[in-house]
């Protein structure tokens, strides 16, 4: 053997290691990110009884039960009984309980009826999560090669599937909470929460707006990283000048619009969302009660009087629509939003605060040179903001095949987007060009408003 092929032969075998050890540390930093996601809604439901996991307070909220184990009915149906040979469920009738809405994975029982299900019990639950997380770390612990590329585009939609669920799962102890007369505390408020008494009139400081040109600029996820199919295509939008608030509306901006009689002057509201007010019999955001008074607004710390310098959430489409009505202005297109949010670091109250609410933008960033802030503040956590624009397809979206591209597609009718995360969502979730989407007349997530206009 000659000493250049000596080298190559080197050479080559130095490539394969090097190249096993890539493909390892992939497998690793998988594994690694799997345990954290599933530990996370576990250590979310650390101080639940399991009295309150089998609750479901209306159609839209799911118990955390369910939860628990439709987020392991995912891993097992779209990884285990994929990339294991011979995977044998062990409660196989678990795939009809906890298949959601993928009509391509089989039978589902009824979403309202969840509620109804006292068994599996909440422990067998967690059995379920215990025993298929110890098959997929037995898969990782020992991969084929050639199925990592497939097998790791359906993990980490598993991981991020868990992680909207993690802020269901919030969102819906809130409201079973809320049904309680003795209002449970989901989380002691953390010590860090500034008290409304000892806000600075500065803090309280009434939006502004910041002027954007027309542009042609390109929507859409670039392809680097995650993203769910409904931010893509890629595509060149033209956005028209337009004007976007500094900051999301307040409680105390909106009680404003209350004590103006808004809830009752139809003149501000979409023919739909009169109909729904006067049905639904609304004359505030949800979670808020009036006491000699004064506002109180129902919290996952508890009961507390409303701050009027938080972001204001829990409110409808139609009352975010309404109240930019009667100030004057609009709700932002999701164009607008998205590129007004270009030149903003994707940082906030996520729900790595444990804060599990809105928060009053901080004291340090309001009182930084006052009459001259021209940032936008609270873009990324606190509250989903409303768009305007309907929940449709991007120009040349098809959904995928297959059970998986039954995602999001399917629901692009009579929904409207919603941007930038809330304190429910998780930092490693969002992105610029997130689209989230909801019936206009649901208020039980995290959603707010943030108002544009025209240019004046
Ligand atoms: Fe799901």
């Amino acid at each position: 053997m000659s000493s250049s092929s000596v080298e190559t032969a080197s050479t080559t075998a130095a490539a394969d290691r090097s190249l096993f050890r890539a493909s390892q540390s992939r497998i690793e930093r998988l594994r690694d990110r799997f345990h954290q996601i599933r530990n996370f809604t576990d250590a979310l439901c650390a101080g639940l009884e399991p009295e309150d996991c089998v609750v479901q307070s209306m159609p839209d909220v799911s118990p955390t039960k369910w939860h628990l184990a439709h987020t392991t009915w995912f891993f097992e149906t779209f990884i285990l009984k994929k990339f294991v040979p011979g995977y044998r469920a062990e409660i196989p009738e678990y795939a009809y309980l906890f298949n959601s809405y993928y009509n391509a994975a089989g039978g589902m029982h009824r979403r309202d009826l969840r509620g109804l299900i006292s068994r599996p019990t909440v422990s067998q639950a967690h059995r379920y999560r215990a025993s298929v997380d110890s098959h997929i770390d037995d898969l990782l612990s020992n991969p084929d090669e050639s199925l990592i590329d497939e097998m790791e585009a359906i993990l980490v939609l598993g991981f991020h599937h868990e992680q909207q669920h993690q802020e269901l799962l919030i969102t819906d102890i809130k409201h079973v909470f809320a049904q309680n007369p003795l209002y449970p505390v989901f989380r002691a408020a953390a010590r860090h929460s500034v008290r409304a008494d000892e806000r600075t009139a500065t803090e309280c400081r009434p939006y502004r707006f910041i002027d954007f040109e027309e542009t042609v600029t390109a929507m859409g996820h670039d392809g680097d990283g995650f993203a769910y199919d409904n931010e893509g295509p890629r595509h060149r939008a033209l956005v028209p000048a337009f004007s976007l608030a500094t900051q999301p509306v307040t409680n105390g901006e909106f009680i404003a619009f209350i004590e103006d009689n808004g809830y009752s002057r139809p003149e501000f509201w979409l023919s739909l969302g009169w109909m729904t007010v006067n049905e639904q019999c609304w004359n505030a955001p949800l979670y808020w009660t009036k006491r000699d008074g004064a506002w109180w607004n129902f919290t996952l710390s508890g009961l507390r009087p409303v701050d009027q310098s938080e972001p204001l959430t829990h409110v409808s489409y139609f009352e975010a629509d309404a109240y930019a009505n009667w100030a004057g202005a609009r709700l932002p297109t999701e164009f607008e939003w998205e590129r007004a949010a270009l030149s903003c670091p994707i940082e906030g109250n996520f729900v790595e605060t444990e804060l599990f609410h809105p928060v009053a933008a901080g004291s340090a960033v309001l009182a930084d040179k006052p009459g001259k802030d021209e940032r936008l503040h609270q873009m990324f956590g606190d509250v989903w903001e409303w768009t305007r624009s309907a929940y449709s397809p991007y120009p040349g979206y098809r959904a995928g095949p297959g059970a998986l591209g039954e995602y999001n597609g399917k629901f692009m009718c009579n929904q409207y987007v919603l941007r930038g995360g809330s304190c429910a969502t998780s930092r490693i979730h969002i992105r610029r060009t997130y689209r989230n989407f909801f019936q206009p007349e649901k208020r039980w997530q995290f959603t707010g408003i943030r108002l544009a206009r025209d240019p004046q």
